[in-house]
């Protein structure tokens, strides 16, 4: 397997790795992403068993013990299955998410006890870039989940959501959402709640200039507009199976 590097906003780098046995013959990527500044930030720490191939892909761009924050969106082992790897190699390194995910797994399962980030609380990296975090809880899966928005930037960390298959370009101005659909009508992976649409339609009002997909392409653009068009097929889905959860939660 082979990690490519791709820096996809200003100092903001997605190393990327094509599992072709998954979901064949398109295959699927797992994607970090590697915010430089003082405090080097990686969102996603990759499986624990891909640990030597991203610690290596890291390596071309600072030396991975100076990484200083560990983020991801949610509590699985893609997001987060090489913590505890990642802490062993950084000293100055910390966990960081939210209160529901630290209260409910990472005090216990990180090997240093880690940062809580309020809801809407940011992390200053230095050299001017901010990441700021949000929960998300259960969207697109996980009570914990949230995501980091970096605000120099304006590039939305958005973990799960528009999840698609295949190994495309590193970055893209084309269409992220057919693809996300077509990949929840396969994988089923989203915890349909009346809440998603409002919440990632709140995420629409950051007007991120990037979206970076965990599985995907990173997407340049209207990343609003591709937020309220997910929304609005979430809450399709929704509506079909409960009509009455949709007009509570509107109410
Ligand atoms: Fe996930
Ligand atoms: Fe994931």
């Amino acid at each position: 397997m082979e990690t490519k590097i791709s820096e996809i906003s200003d100092g903001i780098y997605r190393l990327s790795t094509l599992v072709p046995e998954i979901a064949p013959p398109a295959g699927f990527t797992y994607n970090q992403f590697l915010v430089l500044g003082d405090e080097p930030l990686l969102f996603h720490t990759g499986l624990r068993r891909m640990f030597p191939l991203i610690r290596s892909a890291v390596s071309r761009l600072i030396p991975p013990e100076r990484l200083r924050w560990i983020t991801f969106g949610h509590y699985e082992a893609d997001e987060c299955g090489a913590m505890n790897e990642w802490l062993a190699v950084a000293p100055q390194a910390e966990v960081a998410h939210g209160q529901t995910g630290c209260l409910v797994s990472l005090n216990d399962m990180a090997d240093r006890t880690p940062r809580v980030l309020q809801d809407g609380e940011a992390i200053d990296l230095g050299q001017g870039k901010r990441v700021r975090y949000l929960d998300t809880p259960h969207i697109p899966h996980g009570w914990e989940a949230g995501v980091l928005y970096e605000e120099a930037t304006g590039t939305l960390l958005c973990g799960d959501l528009f999840t698609q298959l295949g190994d495309g370009p590193a970055l893209t101005e084309g269409d992220i959402v057919g693809p996300a659909i077509a990949a929840e009508d396969i994988f089923k992976y989203s915890s349909l709640n009346p809440s998603m649409g409002a919440t990632i339609r709140k995420l629409a009002q950051l007007s991120p200039l990037t979206l970076a997909l965990m599985h995907g392409p990173s997407f340049a653009g209207d990343g609003a507009a591709a937020l309220r068009a997910l929304a609005d097929n979430y809450d399709h889905r929704i509506f079909d199976r409960a009509p009455d959860a949709v007009e509570t939660a509107a109410a």
